[in-house]
């Protein structure tokens, strides 16, 4: 895996390498008693875009692609909705065994948890996560799932009627699991959920250079928070012309 290096301008100007700069991320201390760490990682478009022609790969860069897979190294797991999952056809989370072996050597497990929520429980089978005899995917959804998978299938049972149902399965990630750090990948449904609940440390948004149009999709969907919701800037960084934004979630 090649080294990225991004121009750093704030909070001091200098040459930053992702893999560095988020392999020391101090989040491992600031779990939750009861809930992990929760850092969102969005890519869009310089219009406010999620998506281009219904996916989000188009947008993001060489940049996007080291902080997301910098991200999926040092993180305890990885958060992600049932449609994100299908469309974006989600598979194994560290696809390169170099990045396995890096991350066995600092003590943490091959491979990060993979785990998706669903109150209908209709959960895409086909793609290549539920194929993978190496996957680990915790579902946390209100009926067991039967199905034959090639990974192996955890369940979270989830109460339909549970009002703060994201709480809940944040709650089993911490206690059953043991997630500490955990990244959340969208979608932008799921991301609403998470604000909603109050769950949300950490965005990392990347701001492509590049104007989309179309898709009306932007990084969260559904009703507006009660309240604004504040963020600070943690670090800004720059390569090729996209922005990379580290915010905190501030209360
Ligand atoms: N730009 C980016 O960085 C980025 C990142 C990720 C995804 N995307 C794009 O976003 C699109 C998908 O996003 P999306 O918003 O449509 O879907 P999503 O957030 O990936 O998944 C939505 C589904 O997750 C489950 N879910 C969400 N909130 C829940 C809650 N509070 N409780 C229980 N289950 C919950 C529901 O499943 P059930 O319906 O089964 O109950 C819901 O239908 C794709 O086009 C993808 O390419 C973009």
């Amino acid at each position: 895996v090649e080294a990225i290096t991004f121009n750093r301008l704030l909070p001091e100007p200098g040459q930053v390498d992702a893999l560095e700069l988020i392999g020391a991320l101090e989040a491992d201390d600031s779990a939750h008693p009861d809930r992990p760490y929760l850092i969102a990682n969005f890519v869009c478009s310089a219009d406010g875009r999620a998506t281009y022609k219904g996916r989000s790969g188009g947008l993001g860069d060489d940049g996007d692609r080291a902080i997301f897979h910098a991200l999926r190294e040092r993180v305890d797991a990885v958060l992600a909705g049932t449609t994100t999952m299908r469309m974006e056809r989600y598979g194994r989370i560290l696809s390169k065994a170099e990045r396995r072996v890096r991350r066995a050597e600092t003590g943490r497990s091959d491979e990060p948890l993979a785990c998706t929520v669903t109150r209908s429980g209709e959960i895409p089978w086909e793609i290549p996560l539920f194929c993978d005899a190496d996957a680990r995917v915790v579902v946390c959804s209100p009926s067991e799932p039967h199905v034959d998978t090639e990974a192996e299938v955890m369940w979270e049972p989830l109460d339909p009627d549970d009002p703060t149902p994201l709480t809940t399965a944040m709650r089993a990630l911490r206690r059953d699991y043991d997630v500490r750090l955990l990244l959340c990948e969208g979608g932008p449904t799921l991301f609403a959920g998470l604000l909603a609940e109050g769950l949300v440390d950490e965005l990392f948004l990347t701001l492509a250079p590049k104007l989309a149009v179309g898709d009306p999709k932007a990084i969260t969907t559904g009703p507006p928070l009660p309240e604004l919701q504040p963020l600070q800037i943690r670090w800004l960084l720059e390569r090729d012309s996209s922005l990379f934004v580290r915010y905190a979630v501030t209360s």
